[in-house]
């Protein structure tokens, strides 16, 4: 019956299969669609530290939001969560992540780390490490990093991370790191505002990924690099950020503490804080959180 076939094409459309046509007026399927299924996912997987629990939603606010969610109810270290779109993507400072389905990956790592609260953060400079590795691989590209949790490939920001942490004073409870990586989005899958800033791996080498592939990849990248920070601190894994330092040497405008600096940035430092010597100074700071607004020159 006709309600059938409708249902079947619902049914189709949630799994991400691209479906042409109207009620009653016949359908076209419009080619084979990027899905990203947890069997395949762990068929590729080298390592089992994120092999455990794998949830994905068709559609939904935002990833991170989820895994907070299972991390109240108790869920195991290792959980991701991952969604083809999101409503409701959250992005650092409050700004919004676009999260259109089909084309890129939106997901979120459960983890339950033994280190102190004020360790935490360098988890942020971890995966970024961890990514950008991944991508390499992946794609033959090089990237570079903006402190603290940008990913730049050819001048313009293919990623970002958002961690969030539930932390007792002495004793860390979960942090949920959030990744945004563009795949295959193509400049019309961005809005206007942000197109010229933003670009995918698609974008910068002309062919299709799948993203079941660049997930395991990073998966089994940020498993290593974690085993590096947890056994040798993130001192272990500083030559792997500087190497791919977009700001070191650079000139910078940084807002921290509610202010705006202009200066030079040095580097990140053995702990992950931002090294930077400020106009007219010559002492050099360290900056545990902040946002770089510009960099260049
Ligand atoms: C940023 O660059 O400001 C960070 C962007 C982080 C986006 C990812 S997408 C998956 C996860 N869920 C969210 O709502 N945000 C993160």
């Amino acid at each position: 019956s006709r309600a059938a076939v409708w249902k079947q094409v619902q049914g189709l459309r949630r799994r991400g299969f691209g479906i042409e046509g109207a009620r009653g007026a016949g359908y076209r399927l419009l080619g084979r669609p990027d899905v990203i299924e947890e069997q395949e996912l762990f068929s590729r997987l080298s390592r089992t530290d994120f092999r455990k629990s794998f949830v994905f939603f068709p559609v939904t606010d935002s990833t991170n939001s989820r895994a907070v969610e299972l991390a109240g109810k108790g869920g195991a270290h290792g959980t991701v969560v991952c969604a083809d779109s999101q409503t409701g993507g959250r992005g650092r400072m409050g700004r919004r992540w676009e999260s259109p389905p089909g084309v890129n990956l939106y997901f979120s790592l459960l983890l339950r780390p033994p280190l102190e609260p004020l360790h935490a953060p360098r988890l942020t400079l971890v995966t970024a490490i961890a990514l950008a590795a991944s991508v390499e691989e992946c794609s033959g590209l090089t990237a570079s990093l903006k402190w603290p949790n940008d990913l730049y490939l050819g001048g313009r920001k293919a990623a970002g991370i958002l961690a969030e942490m539930s932390a007792d004073p002495d004793r860390l409870r979960h942090v949920v790191i959030g990744v945004g990586l563009n795949v295959n989005a193509e400049p019309h899958d961005f809005p206007e505002a942000i197109r010229g800033k933003a670009t995918s791996l698609k974008g910068l080498t002309g062919r299709a990924f799948r993203r079941v592939e660049v997930l395991a990849r990073f998966l089994d990248s940020f498993a290593d690099c974690y085993d590096i920070f947890l056994s040798g601190g993130f001192k272990a894994l500083l030559p792997e950020w500087g190497r791919r330092d977009a700001l070191a040497g650079k000139k910078v405008l940084l807002r921290y503490r509610e202010e705006e600096a202009r200066g030079k940035a040095l580097g990140v430092d053995e702990s992950g804080m931002l090294l930077f010597r400020r106009e007219g100074s010559a002492r050099t700071e360290k900056v545990v959180s902040g946002e770089i607004l510009e960099f260049g020159g």
